[in-house]
């Protein structure tokens, strides 16, 4: 496996590969099972697998959850070596946002409800590092987890919007055996949170399966809010039923529909979201 610092680098190995397909698995490190389901993903579909492993401090709200974002790259390599990944490409800080930096891609409308109005400038942050990182490594195709669906949806429309040539390919959340999303934030959970954890997934499927089966949306997401509460989660950011392609809030119950929700358990905030059966 190449470990890879400098774009530079990236570079030079994407053309000494001409020919061959990339895929690209964007991440944060700190890597679990969800990550190495898209690395999986990746190797089946492609030639070359290269994984970024870089914690974006645009997409960042508070400095202090930058810092303490957990980090252990020596992991990491080690788990993508074990993966077969190709590359591995840990950029420092200035590599990404030299002095001087101020060229931002900001997607609009998809990215303003849910996770973009508790988290202002959020995607901001994450398309213009996804940007960047297209253009550094020139992928064939590019894999995202439902784990972070409005993240899936604002690339997406990214990538339609500039003609960014890559296919993206969404890969279904991976789940603990208790239903809890894996996530790096979970490792902020105390033991007692993470034991009522599950409630945010429970709570969003049974909306999920009440509206299905024709139920009042309302109804079904404030029932799942109250579960969420009484589980014994801190504030609950949003519960919402959306259109699954436009986030636009949900219509009708023939539309393709998803659950999302946000909300806090001691020192994480958890984000999950399930599609509406049909
Ligand atoms: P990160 O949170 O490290 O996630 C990297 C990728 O792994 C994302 O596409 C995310 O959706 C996916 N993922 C995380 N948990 C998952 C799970 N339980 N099941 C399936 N996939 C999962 O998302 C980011 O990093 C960043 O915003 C990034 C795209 C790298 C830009 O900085």
């Amino acid at each position: 496996m190449y470990e890879l610092t400098t774009v530079d680098e990236v570079r030079r190995r994407r053309r000494a590969d001409e020919g061959a397909t990339w895929g690209l698995v964007p991440t944060m490190g700190f890597l679990h099972d969800g990550h190495l389901a898209l690395v999986e993903r990746a190797r089946r579909e492609n030639d070359r697998v290269a994984v970024s492993l870089f914690v974006n401090p645009t997409q960042f709200g508070q400095p202090e959850d930058l810092e303490r974002y957990p980090r252990d790259p020596e992991r990491d390599l080690a788990l993508l070596r074990e993966a077969g990944a190709d590359v591995a490409f840990s950029p420092a800080p200035e590599e990404i946002y030299p002095s001087g930096f101020q060229t931002y891609v900001n997607v609009e409308e998809v990215s303003l409800p849910l996770e973009g109005a508790s988290r202002p400038g959020h995607f901001r942050g994450v398309a213009t590092v996804v940007a960047k990182l297209f253009l550094q490594c020139m992928p064939d195709f590019a894999m995202f987890g439902e784990k972070d669906y409005q993240q899936l949806a604002v690339i997406r429309r990214m990538v339609a919007d500039l003609n960014i040539p890559v296919d993206i390919i969404g890969v279904a959340t991976v789940r603990e055996a208790d239903g809890l999303a894996m996530s790096s934030r979970n490792a902020y959970l105390m033991p007692e949170e993470r034991s009522k954890a599950p409630a945010l997934f429970k709570a969003i499927s049974g909306a999920a399966d009440a509206i299905s089966k024709g139920g009042d949306v309302a109804a079904a997401v404030a029932a799942a809010r109250e579960k969420i509460r009484d589980a014994g989660f801190g504030k609950v950011d949003y519960v919402e039923a959306r259109h699954a392609e436009t986030l636009a809030p949900l219509g009708s119950h023939d539309e393709p529909g998803r659950i999302l929700a946000a909300a806090q358990l001691g020192r994480a905030r958890l984000i999950d979201n399930v599609a509406i059966p049909r």
